[in-house]
């Protein structure tokens, strides 16, 4: 049985109840996983085939190597048996120098080790790979991790270019030609799983950080333990989105707030700064311009930029590939979001 199998087996086991709620998000996530999905052969293949018992995984010590890392305080540690072996995992390969996807991943990862609180470190752990091992030294993770106020339970790790690019095959997280350790195309790469009952997903970083807190704190877990204190009555109203906010939602809200009730009461979303009126504040030219290509205007020193970049932490906001057409829709949203929060003459009467 093939890794692609294995994970189609696993989106149709039934979910929660209370996820009815979000098989709209659901559906739309998957959209958006799927062309990460399909991008994905599965290469998972198992030395033993089909497991006789329900408990034996066919991804034992046997199949994963038990790939020398250090982590980002210098400690080494083994693949397999440090790692992976009987937890429950969340698996990404980043470099620290990436400026379109990585950040993306990591600022949703962090919504997601928010959620689960401490279970993070106790019984779901957190591994960022780096694919650029001689740029990305454990005090240079240690930085970016601190940048991104992770918390504890989340490794970063870095090993020999060759080992971890073996890894990435045998996660099914490298794609032959495409990938190439510096290559500026990094593909989004997420893996979650269960090494004990051998059950793995790849997940989108696009995916609603709800659901993968869930399957992290519940599917994977196998229903064993209550689930996170977090209420999916917390989770974003759902209601027909508009392209722009569904592009605002899945690419920018992992680290820009809307408004002091859109924190989804975690305070979470804190990397960039608060959104809401930015619209009538910032000339809508230069907007549309920041939101598609943040990064080269930072080049050019422009000086908003190099103002903002100071401002927040030196995390740069990332390139994420956006058309001027997609960049106009996000504006319309926020304009809308900031008149629907603060009505014009309210801001008047101030
Ligand atoms: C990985 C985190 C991250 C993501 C994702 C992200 N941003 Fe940002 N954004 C930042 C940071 C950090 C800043 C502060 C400037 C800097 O340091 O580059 C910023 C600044 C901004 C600003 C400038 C605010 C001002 O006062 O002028 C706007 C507008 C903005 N982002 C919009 C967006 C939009 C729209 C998206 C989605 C398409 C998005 N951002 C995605 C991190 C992010």
């Amino acid at each position: 049985m093939n890794m692609n199998m294995y994970m189609n087996m696993s989106m149709k086991t039934p979910r929660s109840r209370a996820l009815g709620m979000h098989l709209i998000l659901v559906l739309v996530s998957c959209l958006l996983a799927s062309q990460v999905l399909l991008a994905h052969e599965g290469v998972l293949s198992p030395t033993q085939e089909s497991p006789k018992q329900e408990s034996a995984t066919p991804w034992g010590g046997d199949y994963f190597p038990n790939t020398l890392l250090t982590d980002q305080d210098g400690q080494q540690v083994r693949f397999f048996d440090d790692l992976i072996k009987d937890k429950v995992v969340v698996i990404n390969f980043i470099f620290t120098t990436c400026s379109d996807s990585c950040p993306l991943e990591t600022a949703r990862l962090r919504q997601v080790q928010k959620l689960l609180g401490d279970r993070v470190g106790q019984d779901i752990f957190f591994y960022s790979i780096s694919i650029d091992p001689l740029s990305d030294t454990p005090e240079v993770l240690k930085a970016y991790a601190q940048r991104f106020k992770v918390g504890p339970g989340w490794k970063f790790l870095t090993g020999e270019f060759a080992d971890v690019t073996e890894l990435r095959k045998k996660l099914g997280l490298f794609i032959e030609g495409v990938d190439n350790g510096r290559n500026k195309d990094h593909n989004l790469s997420l893996i979650v799983g269960n090494q004990t009952t051998g059950r793995w997903m790849k997940a989108s970083p696009f995916e609603n950080p709800w659901i993968l807190a869930d399957q992290l704190a519940n599917t994977l877990q196998n229903w064993k333990k209550p689930s996170t204190g977090e209420s999916y009555a917390n989770a974003p109203e759902i209601r027909p989105p508009s392209n722009g906010e569904e592009l605002f939602r899945t690419r920018c809200a992992s680290c820009h707030s809307l408004g002091p009730m859109d924190g989804q009461g975690l305070g979470m979303r804190s990397i960039g700064p608060d959104l809401i009126g930015v619209t009538r504040q910032r000339d809508p030219a230069w907007l549309n311009r920041w939101i598609r290509e943040p990064d080269i205007m930072l080049k050019e020193k422009d000086p908003i930029a190099m103002d903002l970049f100071e401002r927040y932490d030196k995390i740069s906001m990332p390139n994420l590939r956006l058309d001027e057409k997609s960049a106009q829709s996000i504006m319309q949203f926020l304009q809308e979001e900031t008149d629907r929060q603060q009505p014009l003459q309210a801001v008047q009467a101030q």
